[in-house]
């Protein structure tokens, strides 16, 4: 199941946003582990992992998931998707219980922890980016999904075109605490893989 080192370009070629998956590929529950796994393992800010994966593997509850993301066909033909939830609100004030609870784990503890952590999400509060930067853990654990979906000849796709609200409320979730970063669709694709569209390296980067 694994990649071979050395081999991290061709994955990286080898995933693509995948529009139709077959209806034939049945996951089964060691792959879905892996795929969830892949995620577990992606860095996160302050090591925080603020992140909580809700897998859907039945039919019924991928054609809920199809009708909240605007009806689109990667997921209605998707095998399994995994909505990836991210917290938000008053759980990252430095004396929450969720910043002493994810700190303690480390060395040092809350006490080496808090003073670090402080000044830089009073820093994101300030600017109002707390909720940005908490989004944007999603994607990472996203990346690591998919990339481990390559990995293992599984074809993906990332969907951020979801109703927020509804899929809370779908979910049962507290949309003051929690906010749908990102839906991953996966499964075996029935389609043609796409050529990358890129620009030329020479076109996005500048050494300075
Ligand atoms: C954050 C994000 C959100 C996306 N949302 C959707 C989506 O809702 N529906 C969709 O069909 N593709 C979606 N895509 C896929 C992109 O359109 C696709 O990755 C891009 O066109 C590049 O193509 P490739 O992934 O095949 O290389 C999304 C991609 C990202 C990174």
């Amino acid at each position: 199941m694994k990649a071979k080192a050395g081999n991290y370009l061709s994955l990286l070629e080898r995933r693509y946003a995948c529009k139709r998956f077959s209806a034939e590929y049945k996951p089964d529950k060691d792959t879905i582990s892996y795929i969830l796994e892949c995620g577990r393992l992606a860095p996160s800010s302050f090591g925080l992992e603020p992140w909580h994966f809700m897998v859907f593997s039945s039919d019924d509850t991928i054609k809920s998931l199809g009708d909240l993301c605007f009806s689109q066909e990667a997921v209605y033909t998707s095998s399994f998707a995994v909505t990836i939830l991210v917290r938000k609100g008053d759980c990252y004030e430095s004396d929450s219980d969720f910043i002493r609870t994810r700190s303690e784990r480390f060395p040092g503890g809350y006490g080496v922890f808090r003073p670090d952590y402080q000044p830089y999400h009073e820093f994101l509060q300030s600017v109002h980016r707390t909720e940005h930067w908490a989004r944007a853990q999603s994607y990472i654990a996203a990346s690591f999904m998919m990339l481990g979906a390559a990995s293992i000849g599984l074809d993906s796709c990332p969907i951020e075109g979801f109703d927020e609200d509804a899929l809370l409320r779908f979910l049962k979730k507290d949309e003051q605490q929690w906010l749908p970063g990102i839906v991953l669709a996966f499964g075996k694709r029935d389609e043609e893989i796409r050529q990358k569209i890129r620009q030329p390296l020479e076109n996005l980067v500048e050494f300075i």
